[in-house]
């Protein structure tokens, strides 16, 4: 599948006040600054669609994108982020945790993970919630030019082997890189995949 035409939707910090189009929608969710936004930009073939930064926290919004005018793409704020105070963190991932569970046509949420570190606690709790909600995700190692073949072959197979004590079979799982494109064709043609499945 190919990504024609993108464009910005909306933006929002209020989970009620988000428009509900009937399309289906793909969100992107993650550890703040593990390239979620990135992601969409490199997906969407667009530098600067969805807003990045090398600070974390940058998004601190629910941003959607109309792709194709017939589905979408959800840029989720990244949670974890430790720089902010606590009852502004426990806002936003009240804010996150609110959206995943009650969003309408949420397809299927595509949970990141930085490929240079093994499976950290924060993550883990994060997608154990997602498994008591019975959200359907896929999980995606992001950054994967930033480590050799070797390095991300056993970085890849330590944290398969991390997630299996939790789930058999494994959610789908893709290596992106934003910089290179790895990864960009698999995660595409999977959205098609599903999309069609729905039609
Ligand atoms: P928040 O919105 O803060 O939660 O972050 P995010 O998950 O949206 O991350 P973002 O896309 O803003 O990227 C964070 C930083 O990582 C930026 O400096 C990006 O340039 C960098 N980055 C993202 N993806 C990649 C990648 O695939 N490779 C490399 N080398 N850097 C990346
Ligand atoms: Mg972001």
């Amino acid at each position: 599948m190919e990504i024609k035409e993108a464009s910005f939707l909306s933006a929002t910090i209020k989970v009620d006040e988000i428009p509900a189009p009937g399309l289906e929608e793909f969100a992107f969710i993650g550890r703040s600054n593990v390239g979620k936004s990135s992601l969409i930009n490199m997906l969407c073939n667009r530098r600067k669609l969805a807003h990045t930064s090398s600070t974390p926290g940058k998004t601190q919004c629910i941003n959607r994108f109309l792709i194709d005018k017939s589905w979408i793409i959800t840029d989720l704020p990244g949670y974890g982020f430790a720089k902010v105070s606590k009852t502004k963190r426990a806002a936003l991932e009240a804010m996150i945790q609110g959206y995943i569970r009650r969003a309408p046509n949420m397809t299927l949420l595509f949970v990141l993970l930085d490929s240079r570190h093994p499976l950290q606690q924060i993550d883990l709790d994060f997608l154990l919630k997602l498994g008591n909600w019975q959200i359907p995700i896929a999980l995606v190692l992001t950054k994967s030019d930033k480590l050799s073949k070797t390095a991300l072959e056993k970085q890849a197979a330590t944290m398969r082997k991390s997630l299996s004590h939790y789930w058999e079979p494994l959610p789908p799982f893709f290596i992106v890189s934003s910089l290179t494109g790895e990864g960009r064709k698999e995660l595409l043609d999977y959205i098609g995949s599903i999309r069609s499945e729905n039609l």
